[in-house]
């Protein structure tokens, strides 16, 4: 039994590992405090929800649609995309895939060839390291000199002749940074005069806290525009990480090699759910309002009791997103574990809260907290880690 040399690599995500391994501990009776998910726990709309069943239900999403989905629904993309950016796309640039994640997939394996670079900020998405492997390319981490965000000179500095895109994730995950437009700009430029595409993964745009406010590359200069790759979907938005829709948006040449990859991959995503996601952009947008409210209260209440764990360190508040991302060596070393994976699985095996660790995120000296979950879990969860830290004293 042979498998292919190209998975030799690549590693299983770890966020859901341990979302299984926290699933496998509550199954068996132990009191699990998950802050390990990626996703939001609110219900999907009613609105949403009921146009998929509308839709199953008058047999109209009984068939195959066209693979990069169906028209209406890519101009409902295009036109959000023009309201919120001033970017405007025909609908044959939108392609819409199951999930933003194998749009990035579609988009990695299309662009690349064997050797080929990209760049990759860190911290940074688990997938995107493991996708660009599949591809056949080869992973360029980047590291800020200075906290989360890098910067032209961190880019001059891993960049090569075979560097053929560079991603940029902001609001991020894990650590919940927001680029500037200034610093925005800048990446934009230097991605244009070097050639290098810029892949921009605006998954979290709409979840931008206390006043803060986010840019997409699409706003910037039309020449930046016109060599980014938007990847955004209705996963984390409009809490549908269930259904699976997400999307590409980028230069026609790009779609159509995307286009081609879907049409022989996945063919198009479940129908029922492109009815769903065809009401989450042109219905109304409050429940996005509304959640992104919940988020910012949550964020509030949750960073100061974690700050506030001795040996945590994490002095820059998040701006978006739904994570917190302390370094936690000072609690690790205190408590006389050998590295910070150690310290999440006896936190998780002796208090039940399942984080992630940083290594899954290209920093082995942080945790990953969500706190997409209910208040009530959050604060528990703060009071359990702040014991079991206190344990060692
Ligand atoms: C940064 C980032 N991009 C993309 C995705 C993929 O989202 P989905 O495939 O649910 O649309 C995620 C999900 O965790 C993410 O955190």
């Amino acid at each position: 039994m042979h498998i292919a040399k190209r998975l030799a690599q690549v590693q299983p995500s770890a966020t859901l590992a341990m979302s299984q391994k926290s699933a496998q501990l509550k199954a068996a009776g132990a009191d699990i405090l998950n802050l390990s998910v990626g996703q939001p726990d609110f219900a999907t709309p009613k609105p949403i929800c009921d146009a998929a069943i509308a839709a199953i239900q008058s047999g109209k999403a009984s068939y195959y649609t066209a693979a990069t989905g169906l028209p209406e629904l890519r101009s409902a993309i295009a036109a959000h995309i023009k309201a919120n950016t001033g970017f405007e796309y025909g609908k044959d640039q939108i392609v819409v895939t199951n999930g933003a994640k194998f749009a990035l997939y579609a988009l990695f394996t299309a662009i690349l060839s064997e050797g080929d670079g990209v760049l990759l900020p860190q911290p940074g998405w688990v997938s995107y390291t493991e996708q660009v492997r599949l591809a056949g390319g080869i992973p360029q981490p980047v590291y800020a000199k200075d906290g989360f965000k890098v910067t032209i000179d961190d880019l001059d500095a891993v960049a090569t002749d075979r560097t053929r895109a560079i991603v940029i994730n902001s609001p991020q995950n894990p650590s919940g940074t927001v680029y500037s437009r200034q610093e925005l700009t800048l990446i934009g430029n230097w991605a244009v005069r070097h050639d290098v595409l810029i892949v921009s993964d605006e998954i979290y745009s709409d979840l931008v806290y206390n006043g803060n406010s986010f840019t997409s590359m699409l706003e910037l200069d039309p020449q930046i525009a016109a060599n980014t790759v938007l990847i955004d979907g209705v996963s984390k938005s409009y809490a549908m990480t269930g259904w699976r829709i997400g999307f590409a948006a980028a230069p026609k040449k790009i779609a159509q090699a995307m286009a081609t990859i879907i049409s022989h991959a996945t063919g198009n995503p479940a129908a029922a759910s492109q009815y769903a996601a065809l009401e989450a952009y042109t219905g109304s947008q409050q429940p996005v309002f509304d959640m992104r409210d919940a988020f910012a209260e949550r964020l509030n209440t949750f960073y100061p009791l974690i700050k506030a764990i001795p040996g945590f360190e994490l002095d820059q508040k998040p701006e978006g997103a739904f994570y917190l991302f302390p370094k936690v060596t000072g609690a690790v070393k205190a408590l006389g574990y050998d590295s910070v994976d150690t310290f999440v699985t006896a936190l998780l095996e002796e208090t039940g809260v399942a984080l992630v660790p940083g290594r899954a995120f290209g920093m082995p000296d942080h945790v990953r907290l969500s706190y997409a979950t209910d208040m009530d879990t959050l604060i528990e969860a703060a009071k359990r880690i702040t014991d079991f830290v206190n344990s060692s004293n």
